[in-house]
């Protein structure tokens, strides 16, 4: 046999092995978020980190972080990005530097309940928005509900003059600062993981929030007063990086893709669920007191703060904030 022959031989079987080997190795997908595991978010992570196990064991390993154990919202999709996780599902809030228009679902009293952030999100202009971050490499794969948000703080908060001057500390998005601003308050971003202290030394006077992440993160422990508002909504995107995904073989993306459907329906009737739980427990607790609003002063609230809607009409676009309010029509 000639040398070339026998060096384009070599070379053959060695590639060959290679790949055997490689096709040997699992892949890894980091799922790295920021509630605690007895949450929505949580128990939908968990759930499909089992489903892989079951179904693409040989081939696939979950791996959750749960806490912001392993990065924060505020870098989870720089380093998504750079290949160092592959899954996360950060608020709806906290895409403001890849896309305008999730920003929709920041807008105050927008929806009326999840039931209605449901039908919008299942419309072609809800799934729309799912691809809105594909030429800065992310891709949305599902919406997963938190729930509604309410209003914490040192003080009672009954009407929006209440709220005047104090410090809210909220996640990083224009239209939430601009939602505070217009109370006259003072909005300060800060990452999920330093709330808790942050109120504690009362470095800040409030926060908003669902009552899953106050109860599960013990919020309601450090702040006097919750004010049932329903205000806002606290939704998460299931999102990848575009380049992890297409590079998946077929069969394996369309097995997660599946398993990661059902984790999320999963994640979203727990959602449903815990918004009745942990607000029970956490008036069981009498650690705080739960303020609820009569239908004037909501109306006050809804006053104050719907002027946001104008100040972001044009990045959001008009025709997508009415299809949205319209899902509250059945
Ligand atoms: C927050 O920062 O308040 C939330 O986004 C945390 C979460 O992921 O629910």
């Amino acid at each position: 046999m000639k040398r070339s022959t026998l060096a384009a031989l070599s070379l053959a079987i060695a590639t060959t092995l290679g790949a055997g080997l490689a096709a040997a190795d699992p892949i890894v997908i980091k799922f790295a978020h920021v509630v605690a595991e007895n949450t929505p978010k949580g128990l939908m992570a968990d759930r499909f980190k089992e489903l892989v196990a079951e179904r693409l064991g040989d081939k696939v390993v979950v791996e959750v972080y749960p806490n912001s154990q392993l990065f924060g919202d505020d870098k989870v999709l720089e380093v998504m990005q750079l290949g160092d996780v592959q899954l996360a599902a950060p608020a709806l809030s906290k895409f403001s530097r890849y896309t305008d228009v999730l920003a929709l679902y920041d807008l105050p009293f927008l929806f009326e309940d999840l039931h209605a952030v449901d039908r919008f999100q299942q419309s072609e202009a809800g799934q729309g928005l799912l691809k809105s971050m594909e030429k800065k490499g992310l891709i949305g794969l599902g919406y997963l509900h938190n729930g509604m948000k309410q209003l914490s703080s040192s003080q009672p908060l009954r009407v929006p003059e209440d709220a005047k001057g104090l410090k809210f500390r909220i996640m990083a998005s224009e239209v939430l600062e601009a939602q505070f601003e217009a109370l006259d308050a003072a909005p300060i971003k800060k990452p999920f993981s330093e709330v808790f202290t942050l109120l504690q030394t009362k470095a800040i006077d409030g926060q908003e929030n669902t009552w899953s992440n106050m109860y599960s993160k013990k919020f309601f422990e450090v702040q006097p007063y919750i004010t049932e508002s329903n205000h806002g909504l606290l939704d998460y995107l299931v999102v990848t990086s575009t380049e992890f995904w297409n590079g998946l073989p077929d069969d394996v993306r369309d097995t997660l893709k599946a398993a990661l459907d059902e984790s999320i329906a999963y994640g979203n009737r727990i959602a449903y669920d815990k918004e009745a739980e942990d607000r029970q427990a956490i008036i069981d607790s009498k650690r705080t007191e739960v303020i609820e609003l009569t239908p004037e002063e909501r109306a006050q609230w809804v006053q104050a703060m719907r002027p946001v809607w104008k100040q972001f009409e044009d990045e959001i676009g008009a025709d997508l904030i009415d299809a949205a309010y319209a899902a509250n029509q059945e």
